[in-house]
């Protein structure tokens, strides 16, 4: 239902309206979210590709573009295409990657959509290599997000994003160690490290 849902989205999704300083906000998350040197990244829930030209900007890093909505992948592939980027139509519960196969997993304006949440945020924690770093991040504050999924009904209307140290609590019953936790109105971002 969710994967209709977003196949449907695809072709308008660019044209959605977004925050006049989205742009700066999606720079600063994309170069917290590769740590140095970092060279195999995981873009889940990718989209059309929000974070390709940041993620080539930052760093020469192989990255593996990720999302369960094909349309939304087939548009992703014309910005990314090279290279540098792969291309993966998947489920995040079940990512069909090697346990310890990227150095940074980005979860950027997904999270909420995650079916179940927590399953999925262990399957993405092993993705990580010991010392690679989870990040998820939005460009609202839980309460607002949480308003505006239920304000459109269907297949998103329950999706739900937890307060920041809600998050931070999980991510730490994961074995992993939170070393950013914030959100404010217009920001939400929570990262955690794999021991
Ligand atoms: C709100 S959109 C955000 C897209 C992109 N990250 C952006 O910010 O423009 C959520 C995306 O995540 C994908 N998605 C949702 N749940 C997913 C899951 N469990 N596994 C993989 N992709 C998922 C959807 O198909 C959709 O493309």
């Amino acid at each position: 239902m969710k994967r209709t849902y977003f196949n449907e989205l695809a072709p308008r999704w660019d044209e959605l309206p977004a925050p006049p300083d989205a742009p700066e906000k999606v720079a600063h998350f994309t170069a917290l979210a590769v740590p140095p040197g970092a060279s195999r990244i995981l873009d889940v829930g990718c989209g059309t590709g929000i974070l390709v030209e940041h993620l080539g900007r930052n760093c020469a890093a192989f990255t593996v573009e990720l999302d369960m909505a094909e349309r939304m992948l087939a548009l992703n592939r014309a910005r990314s295409n090279g290279p540098r980027f792969a291309h993966v139509c998947g489920d995040a519960l079940h990512p069909p990657f090697a346990p310890g196969s990227f150095d940074a997993v980005l979860c950027f304006n997904v999270l909420p959509h995650f079916e179940p949440p927590e399953r999925t945020l262990c399957s993405l924690v092993e993705c990580l290599c010991p010392g690679g770093l989870l990040s998820v991040g939005h460009l609202m504050d839980s309460a607002a997000l949480n308003a505006f999924h239920a304000s459109l009904g269907g297949a998103v209307a329950n999706d739900r994003l937890p307060p920041a140290p809600e998050l931070a609590g999980l991510l730490e019953s994961m074995g992993t160690e939170v070393i950013r936790s914030e959100e404010w109105e217009g920001w939400y971002l929570v990262q955690a490290r794999r021991s």
